[in-house]
């Protein structure tokens, strides 16, 4: 039986009450994913008003088209890295936007399809690609890497125990394959304490590793610097992070495109979903949506 994946996006009402300025405007979705904003901002336009939405793995392309028809919404969808805004949308005959938001990371169908690879909650093979056509799987960083590479994007991503980490993989790789999320979990389970009142020992290395095989940061700052070449006076980019390391990019970009002028920031804080959201969803924890108005071309 297929499973009915499903994905509730993440503080739905701030961010469409931030991004759309201009209901007969063009928005870009960066990241459609279960479509879940971009059906909501199409029920905010007017006629004339029209969303362009991106995502890089055709699985999600494929559930949004279903979704949205099911609702009898339309928006033109296009397979593509946000990261490449710069030549999706002049193919697509779009010089100008009202609107860009990108909700950042990857879906609950990326956790919760064991084929993917994404979470060490369950036995997947060491996969992580949000695209079929990257090249790098974690299998190839986890099996192939030097240790030092390894050891440093562990380190990055906030895990103070990355040597300690990665010496366990380097070691076991001499004598078995490291093939499955399980794999790896039962080797940092070996030898690290589970604790239910702290994050999972292998909890950063998976995130780092997502990171790295999507170049995922590189992508964020690409995605953002690419997008404000078409977007109007007026117009809001909306970015909505899970993590310090994507929030930290985010919030030191709108910084210095403010200092760069032309450029006001709309959320001197960022939002973050009420207890009430969190409640029902546990994924929006750790949300934070950031947005920046352009008032110069
Ligand atoms: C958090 S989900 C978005 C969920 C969506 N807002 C919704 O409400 O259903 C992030 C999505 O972005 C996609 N994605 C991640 N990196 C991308 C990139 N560089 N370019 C395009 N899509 C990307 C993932 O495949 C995933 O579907």
């Amino acid at each position: 039986m297929t499973k009915h994946y499903t994905h509730e996006p993440v503080l739905p009402k701030e961010t469409v009450d931030h991004l759309v300025t201009d209901k007969n405007g063009i928005y870009v979705d960066g990241t459609l994913g279960m479509a879940g904003h971009t059906s909501r901002i199409i029920s905010e336009l007017n006629k004339k008003g029209r969303v362009l939405a991106i995502d890089w793995d055709p699985e999600m392309i494929g559930l949004a088209k279903k979704r949205l028809s099911d609702q009898g919404k339309e928006a033109t969808i296009v397979q593509g890295n946000f990261a490449d805004i710069d030549e999706i949308l002049p193919r697509e005959n779009i010089t100008k936007v009202s609107g860009v938001l990108f909700d950042l990371g990857v879906s609950s169908l990326h956790f919760d399809k064991p084929s993917r690879g994404f979470s060490f909650k369950h036995d997947g093979p060491l996969d992580m690609r949000i695209s079929p056509e990257n090249p790098l799987t974690a299998y190839t960083i986890i099996n192939k890497w030097p240790y030092e590479q390894i050891e440093h994007l562990i380190r990055i991503s906030g895990e103070r125990f990355s040597s300690k980490i990665t010496k366990l993989i380097v070691r076991e790789r001499e004598k078995n394959t490291i093939v499955s999320t399980s794999d790896l979990k039962n080797l940092i389970e070996k030898h690290f304490i589970v604790r239910q009142d702290k994050i999972h020992p292998a909890t950063r290395t998976f995130l780092a590793l997502r990171l790295a095989v999507n170049s995922e940061l590189d992508n964020l700052l690409k995605g953002i610097h690419s997008a404000t070449h078409f977007m109007a006076k007026g117009s809001r980019m909306c970015i909505i992070t899970f993590h310090s390391l994507e929030d930290r990019i985010v919030k030191e970009t709108f910084k210095s495109m403010v200092k760069l002028g032309g450029w006001e920031l709309i959320t001197k804080k960022p939002v973050k979903p009420s207890d009430e959201e969190v409640a029902g969803n546990k994924r929006a924890r750790s949300a934070k949506l950031r947005v920046i108005e352009r008032t110069e071309v």
